[in-house]
């Protein structure tokens, strides 16, 4: 319980808010490549069932979570999760709404400030000129990534002025930090992006080869084909897109809810930021860098190399096939608008943290947000050092795809089963400003926990190459990929020490391990909170 005050400005603000919370580098960078990965138009119906079935209903059990906790003067996971049940094991589940952010904000404030280098690069004119191999140079000596442990000094600033501008602005709080950014950012994004999407319907066929059309591009992405809906694994890519573009499952939507008041609708603004961010990914995610690629390189190349680096070690290329002014306009254009795509999103990763910290240890605002500075930078460190040693890809698996599941499974069996699905549908209606759909009441209690149930049990248990059949009748052998072929190194070589010189796992082990001591760390943090609670109560 605080006695915080804080809370939102305006509605405006706090839609914004929220839709640049959802908006992010996944609309843009981890969409287009997921797409393309499954096939193109075949991702496209398993991703809109997904968001009907699993992201509609998890936006509006978060938002009304968050009021619900916020209401009686919690803003973190942990003690919101405690408020609806007596049992007082869930809040260790709400860990994980503390836990999540920073694991992921220790990655993506990284990439975040790639996007700022290189929106200055590209307004320096650096890339002009350059042909598609001496980009691609210039982005791994940036990063550094030539083997051995390097020390990116470049990156490394650049990223310690990401993090301060992240954290000064958290330290100025939701309304007058946070909102003011998104009032900012977001139409400066819609702008950027609007004027990206344009320059790719145009451009058409450039002659470049022979499937050299960027409506090629679009065409693939957009035409759906049905034949995918029996691939569980694009099932399974498509619900972990749902999660991570829409920012649920991760318990940040909860804390920026906490602060919505009581009486204020939630059922209308889930909906509004919802679809804003549907919009922005499905229409301008869509329309960069995919279709402005085919129409450089062709289709075929795109397959081959669809990858989320692509948006810097291609796209400055690409931009100087404009031409020099234009390839400085766009190159602006486009790392401007990952950069406000990525603030908007590492900064409401920030406040879980911030919001537990000062309603159970009473520690100020600014105290909060450089206490999590500190901290993300040290999370950070590694995946700076050991880029090239699969660290990143670690924090992002585990902290960006497998908790975020967990955690989603835990809040919606809670808010359905342990709250109850009646106080809960209450919840929602409360103050709405539309009319929830009667069947949602029905999808949350029922399809969405089973939905969530079947992706964990799918991912935890991945049959081998993906080939459910033969798993079905036959043996069920686990794939490497699967949640347990991780943990347990399926099909590797899992020694620490080759030759006298550490191996990629090591890394990988050790990155796990500080994972999982971050998260006890939390947790034991969590505990001591709530042993302070009881001790006021008894006073
Ligand atoms: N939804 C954001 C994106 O699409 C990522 C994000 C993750 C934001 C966690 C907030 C919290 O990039």
């Amino acid at each position: 319980m605080s006695k915080s005050t804080e809370s939102w400005g305006s509605r405006v603000g706090l839609i914004l808010a929220m839709a640049g919370n959802a908006v992010g580098l996944g609309n843009f960078l981890r969409f287009p490549v997921k797409a393309v990965e499954n096939g193109g138009g075949a991702f496209i119906i398993p991703y809109i069932i997904s968001f009907l079935l699993m992201g509609i209903p998890l936006l509006w059990v978060e938002w009304s979570m968050g009021r619900y906790g916020g209401s009686k003067g919690d803003h973190s996971t942990p003690f919101i999760l405690d408020n609806m049940t007596k049992k007082s094991l869930w809040k260790y589940f709400g860990v994980f709404g503390i836990f999540t952010n920073i694991g992921v904000m220790s990655y993506y404030t990284y990439i975040e400030s790639w996007t700022l280098t290189y929106t200055i690069k590209s307004l320096k004119g650096d890339f002009l000129g350059m042909d598609i191999a001496k980009v691609g140079q210039v982005f791994d000596q940036y990063v550094d990534i030539s083997g051995g442990v390097n020390i990116p000094i470049i990156a490394l600033l650049a990223f310690t002025v990401t993090l301060v501008i992240n954290i000064y602005i958290l330290s100025k709080g939701l309304s007058g930090g946070i909102e003011k950014v998104a009032k900012i950012a977001m139409p400066m994004l819609i702008a950027f992006g609007a004027f990206l999407a344009f320059m790719a319907f145009t451009m058409g066929d450039t002659g470049k080869c022979t499937d050299c059309n960027s409506h090629i591009g679009m065409d693939f992405l957009w035409s759906p084909q049905y034949d995918s809906l029996w691939n569980p694994k694009v099932w399974l890519e498509a619900a972990g897109q749902i999660f991570f573009t829409l920012s649920v499952g991760m318990g940040t939507i909860v804390c920026y809810s906490s602060y919505v008041k009581k009486r204020d609708d939630i059922a209308l603004n889930a909906m509004s930021a919802g679809w804003m961010n549907g919009f922005v990914e499905i229409v301008l995610g869509a329309s960069v860098v995919i279709p402005i690629a085919v129409g450089f390189l062709g289709l075929d190349w795109v397959k081959e190399n669809a990858g989320f680096m692509m948006a810097f070690k291609t796209m400055p290329y690409l931009f100087d096939q404009w031409g020099h002014v234009i390839s400085v306009i766009a190159g602006v254009a486009w790392f401007g608008l990952l950069f406000f795509a990525g603030i908007t999103s590492s900064l409401a990763m920030g406040t879980p943290w911030m919001g537990f910290v000062q309603d159970e240890f009473d520690w100020s605002r600014n105290k909060a947000s450089w206490t999590l500075g500190v901290f993300i930078f040290l999370l950070a460190l590694p995946t700076i050092f050991f880029f090239e040693y699969g660290v990143f890809d670690e924090y992002d698996y585990w902290t960006g795809t497998v908790s975020l599941v967990v955690f989603a499974l835990a809040e919606v069996i809670l808010f359905a089963w342990v709250f109850g699905m009646d106080k809960g549908w209450d919840e929602i209606n409360y103050g709405a400003d539309i009319k929830v759909p009667k069947i949602y009441k029905f999808i949350i209690k029922w399809v969405t926990p089973l939905f969530i149930l079947v992706i964990f049990l799918a991912s935890l248990f991945t049959p081998k190459d993906n080939d459910w059949n033969a798993a079905i009748n036959g043996e069920w052998v686990l794939d490497k990929s699967s949640i347990i072929g991780k943990i347990l190194h399926i099909g590797e070589d899992a020694s620490w020490l080759i030759d006298g010189s550490l191996t990629t796992i090591f890394y990988v082990d050790m990155s796990r391990l500080l994972l999982l001591g971050t998260f006890i760390g939390l947790a034991l943090m969590v505990k001591h909170a709530s042993k302070l609670r009881k001790q006021k109560l008894n006073k």
